[in-house]
This record gives C-alpha cells, sequence and structure tokens, in this order.
C-alpha cells in the first residue's frame, strides 16, 4: 500500500508585505534582506491561522473531487495555533464541515508538514484511515516582534494542503526520514508564548541563533534527501523535481549543489512568501502543480529542516493526474488594513 497525493491546495492571504514596507520600520534595507535571505514580499494575515487552513484544505477537497465528510483524518502541522486549547484542527474541522473526521495539530517547527505526510502515511498503511488531509499552516506575523530585526523580516503567513489517499499503484509516497535533536531547541525558538512564560514579563518574540541554524540546515537537509533517494532506490540524477522548506534562498542553493541537483530540478518561490514555516512546501507543492512544473509519474523530494531542531524528507513519485477534479470560488474576506498597518497595530499591542 502506498500513500499518494490526490488534492492540494493553497490559502495565502491577500495583504502584502514588501521588504520597503518593512524598511520603513525597521533598520533594514531591501538591499539586505534580498541578499541574504532571497525574500522579496510575504503576506500578513487579517484572519485567524484556521481560516487559511480550512480554505486550503478545502481547495485541496475539490482538486481530489471529495466531500468534507469523506475525510477521515486531520493533521494541521502549526506552531502558531489560533488558541493553545483546543487544537487548530479542531476549527478546521467545524469550518470545513468534515463531520467523520478526527483532528489533531502537530508542531515540528518548519517540518511539521512532512511529519503531517509522515503521520497520515501511518495512518493510511494501518487501516486507521482512508482519507487524510494533511495541512501546513501559519500565522507567524501574530508574534513577530519589528525590534528583532534578524528574525521580523524573515517570515510570513499562508497555508498549503494535501489530500493523502491509499493506492495499491506504485505511485505516492516511496520513503521518509525524520530527525529530531532537542538540544538544539535554543537555537530557534519562540520566547514569551506558553505556559512557561505565563505571568512573565518576557516580551514575545522569535529568537534564533541564524548561523547555527543555517549550517544545520544545509547539513541534514543534503543528508535527508540523499537517504530518502537511496530508500526509494533513486540515483540522485532521477529526481524531477526537488521541494525544499523555503528559509533561505542561500540555504536552497547550498543544499541543492551538494546533492547535485540542478538549479530548474528545484521549485522556489521564498521570494514572494519569505518562510511561512510549516506551510512552505504544501504552498510550494501547490504552485509547482497550478505551473505545469510537476508532470506524471515524476519523481519528487520533499525536505525540510527547523526549530527543534527538526528535518526530515519524502521522497513521492507522482500519480497520472496534474489537474484539479474541482475549483472552488471561496476566497478570504477582504482584508481592512494593509499588511504594514496590520504588523504595526500587532507590535502596538504586543510590545507597549
Ligand atoms: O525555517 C528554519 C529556520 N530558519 C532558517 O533556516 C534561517 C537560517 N539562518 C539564516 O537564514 C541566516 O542566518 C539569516 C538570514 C538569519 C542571517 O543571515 P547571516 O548572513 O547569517 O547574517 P548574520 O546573522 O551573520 O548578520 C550579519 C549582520 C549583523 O551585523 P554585524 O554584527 O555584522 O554588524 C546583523 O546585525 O547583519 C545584521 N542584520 C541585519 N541587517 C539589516 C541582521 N538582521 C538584519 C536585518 N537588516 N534585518
Amino acid at each position: 500500500m502506498n500513500a499518494t497525493i490526490t488534492g492540494w491546495g493553497k490559502c495565502v492571504p491577500q495583504s502584502i508585505l514588501s521588504n520597503d514596507d518593512l524598511s520603513s520600520v525597521v533598520d533594514t534595507s531591501d538591499e539586505w534582506i534580498t541578499s541574504r535571505s532571497g525574500i522579496k514580499e510575504r503576506r500578513v494575515s487579517h484572519v485567524n491561522n484556521s481560516d487559511m487552513a480550512a480554505l486550503a484544505g478545502k481547495r485541496a477537497l475539490a482538486a481530489a473531487g471529495l466531500d468534507a465528510s469523506d475525510l477521515d483524518y486531520i493533521i494541521v502541522a502549526t506552531c502558531t495555533a489560533d488558541r493553545q486549547i483546543p487544537s487548530t484542527a479542531c476549527y478546521v474541522q467545524a469550518k470545513i464541515g468534515a463531520l467523520n473526521a478526527a483532528a489533531t495539530d502537530l508542531n515540528a517547527g518548519c517540518t511539521g508538514f512532512l511529519y503531517g505526510l509522515s503521520m497520515g502515511h501511518g495512518l493510511l498503511a494501518t487501516g486507521q484511515a482512508h482519507k487524510v488531509l494533511v495541512i501546513g499552516s501559519e500565522r507567524i506575523s501574530s508574534f513577530l516582534n519589528l525590534e528583532e530585526r534578524s528574525t521580523a523580516v524573515l517570515f510570513g503567513d499562508g497555508a498549503g494542503a494535501v489530500i493523502l489517499e491509499a493506492t495499491e499503484e506504485s505511485e505516492g509516497m516511496q520513503a521518509t526520514l525524520l530527525g529530531s535533536d532537542g538540544n538544539g531547541a535554543e537555537a530557534l525558538t519562540a520566547h514569551g508564548v506558553g505556559t512557561e512564560f505565563i505571568g512573565s514579563e518576557m516580551d514575545t518574540a522569535i529568537v534564533m541563533d541564524g548561523a547555527e541554524i543555517f549550517r544545520n540546515a544545509v547539513v541534514r537537509m543534503e543528508e535527508s534527501v540523499v537517504h530518502a533517494a537511496e530508500m526509494a532506490g533513486w540515483d540522485l540524477e532521477e529526481i524531477d523535481l526537488l521541494i525544499p522548506h523555503q528559509a533561505n534562498i542561500r540555504i536552497i542553493d547550498a543544499v541543492r549543489r551538494r546533492v547535485g541537483v540542478s538549479e530548474d530540478k528545484v521549485f522556489v518561490n521564498i521570494h514572494r512568501y519569505g518562510n511561512t514555516s510549516a506551510a512552505t512546501i504544501p504552498i510550494a507543492l501547490a504552485e509547482a502543480v497550478a505551473e505545469g512544473r510537476i508532470q506524471p509519474g515524476y519523481k519528487m523530494v520533499f525536505v525540510a529542516f527547523g526549530a527543534g531542531m527538526t528535518w526530515g524528507a519524502v521522497a513521492l513519485e507522482w500519480g497520472s493526474r496534474v489537474d484539479p477534479i474541482e475549483t472552488i470560488d471561496d476566497d478570504l474576506p477582504e482584508p481592512e488594513m494593509t499588511a504594514l498597518e496590520m504588523v504595526l497595530a500587532n507590535q502596538k499591542a504586543l510590545h507597549t
């Protein structure tokens, strides 16, 4: 039995925050952000994380030609849940009307979507589920601190989703490799968020040892691609499309060069969205299909590295369909503020 992707979808909020917008309120510049990270702009959400997740999920359901009632499991990979209790997945379950589905969140930082695929595969393989919605969704803008310029310029909001179904065909997930090292927890963490901080004076901010994360990301992502391909029985030259986590174009380039994959076989959209953590890979996947970058039978590798530290790769052979069965017209409501107004309002609310 293999787990194959039969539906895909994304939801990115409408409001765009450009590097120049950020430079007007943070001591930074378009030149620094572009040259150090490859990011030109990112999205800022005016709705809850679960609203973006639900819409990405609905679009993935339509692409698979399924009703929400067909789902028996919803997994939301996120580190920016709407609330600590209940899970974001339960809000999604209600918002899409998935009457027959179990629902849970998982947090593996930027590697979360790949952990979700692994979990979904396991549920299908053991017969505990037949149709699984796996979502990566983040509203990181809510706890960014503009005073932490080394992280405030990197992250953005958005959601992506896939439907996983069991198949007897040879397509689908061929190999999964996941890892973690909690000794590196302090290298990327959110201060001021979580029970540890209740009642404390600590300000909210994502803090990161950028160089440490960068070094580890390059090594772990390279290893993960190589091992996942090997486990799938593929030579590295056989990879048709590599979809890496979008954290930094320099990390993506370093991994690509070390693995020996040509530039045209790597999907990159970091310039449009920045780092949307668990959402980068499913957003990129939805865009890759829409842009005709995926053909039937393509050998693909997804690879990620993130907070935890966590890392992983999934080798997947695409099925025979590259067109959605259906599409839907639903959209997010129109935002009432610009992206810059939203981040400034957030800054005022959180940090004064
Ligand atoms: O999603 C998974 C987790 N995240 C990642 O994978 C990200 C990993 N790390 C990185 O992408 C990079 O380390 C960064 C983009 C965060 C930083 O790039 P860097 O080349 O490692 O820069 P740096 O941290 O070494 O900082 C270089 C300089 C410093 O100034 P000094 O000390 O050399 O005078 C920083 O203060 O750049 C300064 N700097 C900035 N300047 C303008 C840091 N942030 C900014 C900024 N604008 N936003």
